[in-house]
């Protein structure tokens, strides 16, 4: 979607100014304390534990910031999925696999509520806590076991004769924690043996982190052993509300990404746009023509909200079309406010706090095309630096701006 930008002056700044005080204030990682690499790139380690498969890449930051993938190997079946599948071979344990075999025909839906339940209490299961995880079966399956097999689900469980493995008063079936930890665990060594198979590629050497992401990392049974597994190799960094960018976004930056922390905006930033104007949406005192349109000027359009959790590296990109193309300069003005739902930049409360200057190396008054630019805010620790591009040029113009203070 494109929106228009509204402001004009015909200014210069000296280029890049703004990103090189930027670079200068930002501290490299050490490396001789992460035991980096001495052509200064980072290498680390991605394993996306999801529902189904693990994928681990493996991927090499230049100095240079340029990313490289190293390695990419994906699919492999030792997601979370694995460990519902050792629930269900306990079942056809206990029941036989010919009743369970059965029971999946017969009652697909009883099947599927049973491994959803047992899903929700995987997810939960801390085995730190060492309580044990009940479930209770489906009345069909008590019913047709019975049916099928003279015996009752009691006593087939009983027959089972496995200490972690009981039939409660409640008619429910209790999996001790260690049983529970027993599910877990083909899956969970598949994938540490994985990342070590990756680890034994010659040309992977010198990790400094892994990033355990997805679904299954939340698992504390999954986190602790890739941790006894690797923390003497590398750091392993389990993301908790920070995205995966956000800490691709802190090594780039040359920020440990063990302490990336996340700030929420004071205020809502912005910009301001033209919209094309709407009888009975927008204001009739903020309708302008140009170029033989009508528009409503003064719209913000903005880049981050108040209270938004954003981190250092935390960039949005947004491409405009300056009305009036054959402008010479362009002048983008940051609009700031502590509301979080902010319309037109003359709401109350809404102030200018900075601007960017652009000029365009030459004259498109002749030519039909408009101008595109493209405007990136990026997030630092206490700054905001913004670059925007002009597409036809492809001439850049920085700035930053301090976070306001409360
Ligand atoms: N604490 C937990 N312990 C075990 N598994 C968990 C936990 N939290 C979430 N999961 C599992 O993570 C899975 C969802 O993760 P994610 O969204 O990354 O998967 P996905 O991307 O859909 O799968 P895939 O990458 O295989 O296509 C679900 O199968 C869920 O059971
Ligand atoms: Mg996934």
């Amino acid at each position: 979607m494109h929106m228009y930008l509204v402001q004009f002056m015909i200014l210069f700044l000296p280029r890049h100014v703004a990103v090189d005080a930027i670079r200068s204030s930002v501290p490299e990682i050490d490396l001789s304390a992460t035991g980096g690499i001495t052509d200064g790139s980072t290498r680390y380690i991605v394993a996306d534990c999801g529902g189904g498969t693990v994928d681990v890449t493996v991927h090499e930051l230049t100095r240079a910031r340029n990313l490289h993938e190293l390695h990419k190997a994906s699919g492999g079946t030792w997601g979370s999925m694995g460990v519902d599948c050792q629930f269900e071979q306990l079942l056809t344990n206990i029941f036989g696999e010919k009743f369970i075999h059965y029971f999946v025909k017969s009652y697909p839906t009883s099947w599927l509520e049973l491994i959803n339940t047992f899903e929700a209490k995987k997810c939960s299961f801390c085995p730190s806590k060492q309580v044990a995880v009940s479930l209770p079966l489906p009345f069909s399956l008590i019913q047709s076991f019975m049916d099928q097999t003279g015996t009752s689900v009691r006593t087939a469980v009983l027959e089972y004769e496995r200490e972690g493995v009981q039939w409660t008063s409640q008619g429910m079936l209790r999996l001790s924690p260690s049983t529970m930890m027993e599910l877990f665990e083909p899956t969970v060594h598949a994938i540490v043996q994985h990342i070590q198979e990756i680890l034994q590629v010659p040309s992977i050497k010198k990790i400094e982190y892994l990033f355990l992401v997805g679904g299954f990392a939340e698992s504390p049974i999954l986190q602790n052993a890739i941790q006894d597994a690797f923390r003497s190799l590398f750091r392993v960094v389990i993301p908790q509300d920070v995205s995966l960018t956000i800490l691709k976004g802190a090594v780039m930056f040359g920020h440990d990404p063990t302490v990336v922390h996340i700030r929420r905006s004071l205020f809502t930033y912005g910009v301001a746009c033209l919209n094309r104007f709407i009888p009975g949406k927008h204001p009739k005192e903020l309708k302008i023509t140009r170029e033989y349109c009508d528009w409503c000027s003064g719209v913000f359009d903005a880049f981050v909200y108040a209270d938004q959790a954003i981190s250092l590296g935390y960039t949005v990109t947004r491409s405009y079309t300056v009305a009036e193309g054959s402008r010479q300069s362009t002048i983008i003005n940051l609009y700031a406010s502590e509301d979080e739902v902010v319309q037109y930049i003359n709401d109350p409360g809404c102030v200018k706090v900075g601007h960017l200057e652009f000029g365009f190396p030459y004259d498109l008054k002749k030519s039909a095309e408009s101008r595109e630019i493209v405007l990136s805010m990026v997030f630092g620790e206490t700054e905001i630096s913004a670059k925007a591009m002009d597409c036809i040029s492809g001439q850049t113009t920085s700035a930053s701006f301090n976070f306001l203070t409360k």
